[in-house]
């Protein structure tokens, strides 16, 4: 293990040529997507296929005196309808969670008559088709009796006659260092503001769906919108008690997932129930409407308090995040660790709390966690920088943190100085006059503004398998699903370039529970431990290969021991002497194999995990074009420059960073989910009233990647681009908007309302 280890670290930095890796090579699965020939999970079908719909409660709390299935159950074509009162009697339902990683544990469909929030799936109506099974939800009498609920954050926080509900509670953060209260007492340059972000919901293009395939006497196949088909197998056995191998998770492609496909959602237990009720196959779709019943990200209510001395040198950070989770279970993410680590600063105070509210539990959205506090920690930093009258990038310049303070140790890498610079001469940086309202283009106001963005580089152990045929074709197979960004792609260069192959010759099979066990894809994780185990795969099987060839008796390799082969354009040849070589179709034919595989898991290095801290950065510059009379903020151009260790493919990987720039202007100036208060519900659930940018509000947007060589953080050297895209880029658009208008605005989204 050690051994392999020290061969890919040198591959990783280019001692192996890269052929591949490195190189902005086009999707493999790129024709699959727009032909239409990848299939998502509510494409795949049955003969028997009967199709589910989900009826959701329309009050926020209390319980359901009665509800009346019969009218339902009389239109023709309705084959049953499952409610609380002729559930199946699983004992999942009366399972205790509370020390386990099961990610719905805590909120168990159909369970009882009480609820917990506005749209609740009730009841599930099953009929020979999706129109009958919608028509006869219209059907189901429901007579509830309400109970009083809280679903404003601002409410629960302002509440002096406080419930037990709704009352802030403390969760644990990074400790303290120095004293950050008695700092900022006494600091000379001192400001304290208050942000409020609020709730955003996922709307990938894909909405959630299962189709589940019953299979006489033999179990199911379950086609589900997932991050992880190996966690939603386990889900399923776990909570219908299936054997595991009567369970099969097979999800090729999942149509946009960001962090709200990680926990399984309901309407895959649903489609599970009815299928093993029924003994027939199930399909439940979830319309855009329902996408609003799961999960969002949590609204936040954040004090940043922030001093410094006159020569802008920082003295005190202290931040504070109230965050609402739901009844059911408290959802934690880290909002406010990023603050302690970004900027030296000796005096440091961080507090995080969860108010319980009326609503569903709040998920994981593509930076979680950060995309909160590290945006709204990075518009306390410009207005600093104004305070201390610095230029916002020479203020974090002189601010910078070279360690982790918080676990007081070093980074595997940082190149955020690099960041810093090449984005800011990209940007044309030295260009802008620092003063607000300083900059117009004809009638509209130019700012320009910029942040730091930053995530963590996680690995999670994963398995791969890499199987040599005799036709010449590598099959790469893990369970590990590709969301979208990428994931099939970069194993297909790792595999290639690991075993001197075209990537025309492999095939990388993801996306399925049989295949070897792999992690959630999530928090920016993919990369490091899919591909890492990918490596280690190839690498064994280089190995074995290696050593029949040079076993055989016709070997062109003499005494040559496995180092001093090479592998390249579908041969091995001798390292010393390249006329010298055996194709490794010859391999196979020569020691009789019709194949040859190999099987590794890679796990992230224990040893340096203590000593390190790593993560990925980035410098964001925005410029944003202003009509004071119309209040329309456009924002005209954005440079991202990212350091992220080794990039494995640009293009895909500008893809992902891009996107998340998108999100982040999204996020500063669209998305807001609104809700009625007295209701207890979100009331724009729709694309007509939940506003995302289209094609049109999106201008230029630069994605550069900074070199960062990393040979500590993991053998491939990578640290993950999925989530950093759309940390510091709202942060950078409230900025320009600051310098556009002389107005600090402290509320996102700053719609035009905010900026008139
Ligand atoms: Mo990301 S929020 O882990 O999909």
């Amino acid at each position: 293990m050690n051994k392999l280890t020290e061969v890919s670290a040198s591959a990783a930095v280019g001692a192996v040529g890269e052929r591949y890796v490195g190189h902005s090579v086009d999707r493999v699965d790129g024709r699959a997507k727009v032909t239409g020939e990848a299939k998502y999970s509510s494409d795949f079908t049955a003969a028997d296929l009967a199709h589910g719909v989900v009826l959701n409660s329309s009050i926020a709390r209390g319980l359901i005196q009665r509800i009346d299935t019969t009218k339902a159950l009389t239109l023709p074509g309705v084959i049953a309808v499952f409610t609380h009162e002729n559930r199946p009697d699983l004992a999942w339902y009366n399972h205790s969670h509370k020390n386990k990683d099961t990610p719905t544990a805590h909120f168990r469909p159909l369970a009882d008559r009480e609820i917990h929030y506005s749209g609740q799936p009730i009841a599930l109506i099953v009929a020979e088709d999706a129109e009958t099974a919608r028509y006869a939800s219209s059907l189901i009498e429901v007579q509830y009796a309400a109970d009083s609920h809280q679903t404003s954050l601002l409410a629960a926080r302002d509440n002096s006659n406080l419930s037990s509900e709704t009352k802030a509670i403390a969760k644990k953060t990074p400790d303290s260092r120095g004293n950050a209260a008695e700092a900022y007492f006494s600091a000379p340059i001192k400001n304290r503001t208050e942000y409020h972000f609020s709730i955003e919901h996922h709307n990938p293009m894909a909405p959630h769906a299962s189709t589940v395939i019953w299979r006489e006497k033999c179990g199911i196949t379950v086609h589900d919108k997932t991050q992880g088909p190996k966690q939603t197998h386990d889900f399923v056995c776990e909570a219908f008690e299936f054997p595991k191998s009567d369970v099969q998770v097979i999800s090729p492609y999942v149509g946009g997932a960001f962090g709200l496909a990680i926990r399984p959602q309901y309407q895959l237990f649903l489609a599970v129930m009815a299928a093993r009720e029924l003994k027939r196959s199930v399909r439940v779709v979830l319309s855009r409407e329902q996408m609003f019943t799961i999960g969002y990200r949590p609204e936040a209510l954040q004090t940043i308090s922030l001093a410094a001395e006159r020569n802008g040198t920082l003295t005190s950070i202290m931040h504070d995040s109230i965050g609402n989770t739901s009844q059911l279970e408290d959802f934690e993410e880290s909002v406010v660790k990023w603050s302690g680590l970004l900027y030296h600063c000796p005096n440091v105070e961080l507090s995080y709390r969860l108010a319980r509210l009326d609503l569903y539990t709040p998920t994981d959205m593509r930076a979680p966690g950060a995309a909160t506090g590290v945006n709204a920690f990075e518009q306390a930093i410009d207005e600093m920088a104004y305070l201390v009258r610095m230029d916002p990038l020479e203020f974090r310049l002189k601010n910078y943190a070279e360690r982790d303070a918080i676990e007081n140790r070093d980074f595997t890498s940082k190149e955020l100085k690099a960041c810093y610079a090449q984005g800011a001469e990209h940007f044309g940086w030295n260009k802008r006059t620092g003063e607000p309202r300083s900059m117009r283009d004809g009638r509209e106001l130019v700012g320009w503004g910029m942040a730091t963005g930053i995530w963590e580089a996680f690995q999670q152990k994963a398995s791969a398998r890499a199987t040599f045929s005799n036709d010449g074709i590598l099959e790469i197979a893990s369970a590990a699903a590709d969301i979208g960004t990428g994931t099939y792609t970069i194993l297909t260069q790792i595999a290639a370039d690991t075993l001197g192959l075209p990537m025309s010759r492999i095939t990388t099979k993801l996306g399925d529970s049989s295949l070897p066990p792999a992690p959630i894809e999530g928090g920016s994780s993919g990369a490091a431990s899919f591909g890492s185990a990918v490596m280690m795969a190839c690498e064994a099987l280089r190995k074995e290969i290696a050593n029949q060839a040079i076993k055989l008796k016709s070997s062109p390799f003499g005494r040559a021991s496995v180092d001093d082969l090479a592998f390249s354009d579908e041969a091995i040849v001798l390292k010393s002497d390249h006329s010298l070589r055996l194709s490794l179709v010859d391999v196979l034919r020569c020691c009789g194999k019709q194949k040859m595989e190999a099987e590794a898991s890679a796990e992230p290095n224990k040893a340096s995990d203590k000593q390190y801290s790593s993560y990925a950065h980035s410098a964001v510059f925005v410029e944003v074009k202003v009509d004071e009379e119309l209040g329309q903020v456009r924002v005209t151009r954005v440079v991202n420059a990212v350091a992220a260790g080794k990039i494995l493919n640009p293009k895909t990987a500008k893809n992902q960073i891009s996107g998340g720039v998108v999100w982040g202007i999204s996020k500063a100036l669209c998305e807001e989910g609104m809700l009625d208060n007295s209701a207890g519900r979100f009331m724009n659930h729709n694309f007509a009233e939940y506003h995302i940018p289209s094609n049109a509000d999106i201008y230029d947007i630069d994605v550069i990647f900074v070199e960062e060589i990393d040979r500590k953080v993991n053998v491939l050297g990578v640290k993950g681009v999925g989530e950093i895209g759309i940390v510091g880029t709202s942060a950078a658009v409230a900025n320009a908007i600051f310098h556009a208008t002389g107005n600090r605005i402290y509320e996102l989204p700053i719609t035009i309302d905010k900026v008139l």
